[in-house]
């Protein structure tokens, strides 16, 4: 069956959609699908889903411009067409990928995949990182419903996850069933579950059924034979953990629980590429600058990981960025550390205390207002012998 292939025009606010030959589909796609498609140079394609629905899926350009050609030359190798879709749509997918999201091409596209072949999806690393950008990137990725529960901050898992019983007067009890039941059971739905490894436990275990691949339901009750709600079909499950790339990760989390997802690490970010990201986020700041953020981060992140390092925590990205902002708004790189950084390190020890560290580690990147020459241990020791 030949399917039609659109391409969106921009036209006032508008995103129109066109075939090759001129026909307009705008009225048979949402607003949203077709803003997401222009945004990310995509075209779209109506397919048949189960039963008959008619849908539009991201496929790559190429597929617009010349309708029968594959993306990806398959033909030597025998897969199913929906594969062959399939293994198009993952390796076409970096473009997808937001440009303010620093994440290497190969970790984004076995996310994508990962998500498409519906497994569950945990993005590791430590605080600040992108994990949760990331995981919303990908959400915004796919044209699927999504949903989004924040674990770290639900004080009661019962109710977030499951529901509350309720009595009224003329009704009885009644139940009335939680948001995440609702997500559930949505055909397709991608459930964004953020900050997993800050949530209660009793809501682990109330997931644990949830996420085996063998079971996929969820118990409304304790009780043993409680009626039980069923995953539906084609629901992917996103979940974040802040835990350090170094796999301590199963003692804060669940061993058990950690085994139902497959694990996507986020990668640390080193000097070149958040000086790349803090540029393209603050043009208009001076890059010496932001490389002076960039360079500050990156010795902090190497020297938390050395044996003998003497902080036990990086700057993190997420830190990095509110350092540029204050810069973009006027202020010192002294005066951003002063208040976004120093306050993340114990003054406990005094001279050997990782605030003193971090002090000296910001001077050295703090012009002395004389020169532009950058103050340096090294230069200021020599400077003390040239004048001995
Ligand atoms: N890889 C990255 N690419 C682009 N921006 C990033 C990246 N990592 C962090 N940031 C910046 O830092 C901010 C915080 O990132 P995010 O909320 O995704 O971190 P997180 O890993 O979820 O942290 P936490 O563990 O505290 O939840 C983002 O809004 C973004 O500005
Ligand atoms: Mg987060």
């Amino acid at each position: 069956m030949n399917n039609v292939v659109v391409k969106m025009e921009m036209s006032g606010n508008r995103y129109n959609a066109y075939d090759s030959d001129g026909n307009k589909y705008t009225s048979e796609i949402g607003t949203g699908t077709r803003k997401r498609a222009y945004e990310t140079g995509m075209a779209l394609e109506r397919r048949t889903g189960k039963g008959g629905r008619t849908y539009w899926w991201k496929v790559p350009m190429d597929v617009y411009e010349n309708t029968s050609a594959p993306v990806i030359d398959v033909s030597s190798v025998d897969v199913p067409e929906e594969h062959a879709d399939m293994l198009n749509f993952i390796h076409s997918s970096y473009k997808l990928k937001p440009i303010g999201l620093v994440m290497k091409e190969l970790k984004w596209k076995y996310l994508i995949r990962s998500a498409v072949r519906g497994k569950n999806i945990l993005m590791t690393g430590p605080a600040g990182c992108g994990k949760t950008m990331a995981a919303k990137s990908l959400v915004n990725s796919l044209d699927r419903p999504d949903f989004y529960f924040n674990l770290g901050a639900t004080q009661d898992p019962r109710s977030s996850l499951i529901g509350n019983t309720h009595f009224d007067k003329k009704k009885g009890t009644y139940f009335s069933p939680s948001l995440f039941v609702e997500a559930i059971q949505t055909p397709n739905a991608v459930i964004l579950m953020d900050e997993l490894s800050r949530a209660h436990p009793d809501a682990w275990n109330i997931l644990m059924t949830v996420l085996d691949a063998g079971q996929r339901y969820l118990r409304l009750d304790e009780s043993d034979g409680s009626e039980t709600v069923k995953v539906a079909e084609g629901v992917t499950f996103i979940a974040t953990a802040n835990i350090g790339n170094e796999y301590t990760s199963t003692r804060v989390m669940d061993k058990a629980l950690m085994d139902r997802f497959i694990i996507v690490e986020m990668d640390v970010l080193n000097d070149e590429e958040e000086h790349g990201l803090l540029n393209y986020m603050f043009p208009h700041v001076d890059s010496d600058l932001l490389k002076s953020i960039a360079e500050i981060a990156y010795a902090t992140r190497t020297e938390s990981r050395s044996e003998t390092g003497r902080i036990s925590n990086g700057v993190s990205t997420r830190t990095s960025v509110e350092m540029a902002g204050l810069m973009y708004d006027g202020f010192g790189i002294d005066e951003a550390a002063e208040v976004c950084v120093y306050p993340q390190y114990s003054e406990d020890g005094g001279m050997e205390s990782e605030r003193t560290y971090i002090k000296q580690l910001v001077q050295k990147y703090v012009s002395d207002g004389s020169s532009d020459d950058l103050f340096n241990e090294d230069e200021i020791e020599a400077n003390h012998e040239g004048a001995a």
